[in-house]
Order: structure tokens, then C-alpha cells, then sequence
């Protein structure tokens, strides 16, 4: 009885050791794999691009008080910039006034319209 016991309790500790490694392994291929992205922006992203697609029509032209993006546009960003680039993004993800939720861009997700503040930002000095 004391032998089968502790035949049973190494089985169940071989089990046990089995698994922690295979999910130890599970953790570490996804942690590299988080440590290879810059940020979690969608496969494929790229600012510029999405910024054309969906936010240059009116933020190119100033449409409906749209502040406005290229050079010598600096000054309509500095007081929007107060708020700090985390206020100025969730408005973006949110909408503001006339300002579309999302920007009209349903396949961005949250790092992706950082990434396009920031393409705006940088591009509008
Ligand atoms: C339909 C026109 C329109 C489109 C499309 C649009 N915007 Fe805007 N956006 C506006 C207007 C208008 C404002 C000014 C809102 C206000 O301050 O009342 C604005 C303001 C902003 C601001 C400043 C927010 C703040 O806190 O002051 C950001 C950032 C912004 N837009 C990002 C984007 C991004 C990114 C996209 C594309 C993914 C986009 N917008 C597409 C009209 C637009």
C-alpha cells in the first residue's frame, strides 16, 4: 500500500513536471514573440498609408474645423497637445464634436491610431 502510494504520487509528479514544462515553453514562445513587436499595431499597418485612407479627407483641407496636418500646421496642434498625446488619442479612438469616432477607420485598433496621431503630430510642425 505505501509502495503503490508513492508510485502513484511520482506518476502524478512526472504529470505535473511534464506540463509545467510545456507551459513554461508555451510562455516563452509568446513572450519572444511579443518581444519582437514594436507595438501592437495591426499585421501590415502602416501610418501613413491608413492616415491617407481615412483621415487625410478631412484633415488635409481642415473640413468642419478638422485641425490640420503638414508642415506650418504646427500651431493647430501645440494647444491640442496641452491636453497630453494620451487625451488627444482617446479622442481619436472616441470622436469629438464633428470629429468621427475611430476616424472612420473600423479596422484600426487603439495602437494603430496612436501611430497615426503620432504620424500627424511629427508630420504637422
Ligand atoms: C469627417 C472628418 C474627419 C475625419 C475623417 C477624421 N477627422 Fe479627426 N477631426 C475632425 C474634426 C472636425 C476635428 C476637430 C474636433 C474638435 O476639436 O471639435 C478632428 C480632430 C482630431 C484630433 C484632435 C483631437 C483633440 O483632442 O484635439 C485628432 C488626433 C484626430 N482628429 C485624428 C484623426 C484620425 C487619426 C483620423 C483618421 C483615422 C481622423 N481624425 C479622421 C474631423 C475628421
Amino acid at each position: 500500500m505505501l509502495v503503490k502510494k508513492s508510485v502513484m504520487s511520482s506518476v502524478v509528479k512526472s504529470v505535473l513536471f511534464v506540463s509545467t514544462v510545456l507551459f513554461a515553453g508555451v510562455n516563452f514562445a509568446d513572450n519572444s514573440r511579443q518581444g519582437l513587436q514594436v507595438a501592437a499595431v495591426s499585421d501590415g499597418f502602416n501610418a501613413e498609408q491608413k492616415y491617407m485612407a481615412s483621415c487625410f479627407a478631412c484633415h488635409s483641407t481642415g473640413a468642419a474645423g478638422a485641425p490640420k496636418v503638414g508642415d506650418g500646421n504646427g500651431a493647430e496642434w501645440t494647444p491640442r497637445m496641452e491636453k497630453g498625446m494620451d487625451a488627444v488619442v482617446t479622442n481619436a479612438i472616441n470622436g469629438l464634436n464633428t470629429m468621427p469616432p475611430k476616424g472612420l477607420c473600423f479596422d484600426c485598433n487603439d495602437d494603430d491610431l496612436r501611430a497615426i496621431v503620432e504620424y500627424m503630430v511629427e508630420n504637422s510642425t
